[in-house]
């Protein structure tokens, strides 16, 4: 009897052990934030006010699937602060309520960047004393107001160049000189010494020349004791593009002690696109996942919106389309099940986290 019981027990933990909190059966794309949390890595999802407030189909689609959002333009300091010192947080209020009142994480998004600028601080005619100023009024007013709620910014967004590995000459670069990058980042970490700071940049994913530069620049500010805790790969992807070799080149970064994250993922598909595109479209997406699986510290893989209602894609790229998980009408489309099946694998000891 007693050797019966003991049988039974071993038989038990022995499939208990093997099956490691593996699903059973078919993926359940609602069970998405679960699988995530399981991986220690969140699933995040850029999101707008407007829809935000006025759709609930749209809040269920990041209730239901995500585990983090960014604001996609609405902390952007052209609506953050259109005319010096008055600040609008309607529109990050909204995000950071929504997050906090469902249990989401908060990715901020963006402090200086050359895109988005109200008139009056890029046309203006700055001293140095004046944009630092500036600088530390802005990262002052969003980080102080978010302390504790946004666990994570892109504080430096697309530093480099579009497609050469030079620091781009944009208004701080022209004014404060290169060292506007190590600026921020000691000015952001004073104000939220808790915050992960991000740099954020995109045409790094595959590796090469920007790649190389930036993993330059990121040595020497490490070097110099420079409070930087993660790299963004952006992660706009064209179809057939998305690289087989993404987790080496996050590697690169988190060998030196970063964490990394896939901050602003979609793959956008030349029209027409038809349905073995959606199906290989599916794959990329599971590929990028496991990337991120594959990697440590790589602790978030976000799309950038929430549906191809929502896309950016169209309006920048006109001929391409469908780029994101979830149709115009919210249905679901291959490359939800593609993310799915990648958080379907057996968890790993993938960090502690630093
Ligand atoms: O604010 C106006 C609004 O007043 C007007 O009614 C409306 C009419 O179309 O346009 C609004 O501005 C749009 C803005 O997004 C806010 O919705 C602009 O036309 C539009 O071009 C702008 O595009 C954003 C783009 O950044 C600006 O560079 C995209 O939505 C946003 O997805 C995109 O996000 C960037 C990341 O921040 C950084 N990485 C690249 C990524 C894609 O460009």
């Amino acid at each position: 009897m007693f050797t019966a019981i003991a049988l039974c027990v071993a038989v038990f933990l022995t499939t208990a052990l093997l099956s490691d909190n593996l699903p059973s059966g078919p993926p359940d794309e609602g069970e998405l934030p679960g699988m995530a949390r399981t991986h220690d890595i969140e699933l995040g999802v850029a999101v707008a006010v407007n829809p935000l407030v006025h759709d609930g189909e749209y809040r269920s689609v990041i209730t239901e699937h995500y585990t983090s959002v960014t604001a996609e333009n609405t902390m952007k300091w052209q609506y953050v602060q259109p005319q010096r010192h008055q600040f609008d947080w309607s529109g990050p209020d909204t995000v950071v309520g929504f997050a906090e009142s469902h249990d989401l994480n908060v990715r901020g998004h963006t402090l200086l960047w050359h895109n988005q600028l109200p008139s009056w601080l890029a046309q203006g005619s700055w001293s140095q004393d004046e944009l630092r100023q500036i600088m530390r009024e802005h990262l002052r007013a969003l980080l102080g107001r978010y302390k504790g709620r946004v666990s994570a910014w892109d504080i430096i967004n697309e530093p480099f160049e579009d497609t050469s590995p030079h620091l781009r000459e944009n208004l701080w670069y022209r004014v404060l000189g290169p060292d506007y990058i190590a600026e921020a980042l000691s000015m952001a970490h004073e104000i939220d010494p808790e915050a992960r700071l991000y740099i954020n940049e995109f045409g790094i994913e595959g590796g090469g020349d920007k790649a190389d530069a930036l993993h330059t620049l990121v040595e020497d500010l490490l070097q110099r004791g420079v409070p930087l805790h993660g790299i963004g790969f952006q992660g706009h992807f064209v179809h057939g593009n998305v690289p087989e070799d993404l987790a080496d080149h996050m590697r690169r970064f988190t060998d030196l002690g970063l964490e990394v994250s896939v901050t602003e993922l979609d793959v956008r598909i030349p029209e027409p696109s038809r349905e073995d595109a959606l199906e290989e479209q599916a794959d990329e997406y599971r590929r990028v996942v496991e990337a991120c699986l594959d990697v440590p510290r790589c602790v978030n893989v976000t799309v950038w919106g929430v549906s191809d209602q929502h896309s950016w894609v169209p309006e920048w790229f006109p001929g391409y389309t469908d780029a994101l998980p979830f149709d115009e009408d919210y249905g679901p489309k291959p490359a939800l099940s593609g993310m799915t099946e990648a958080l379907s694998r057996r968890p790993s000891q993938r960090r502690p986290h630093p």
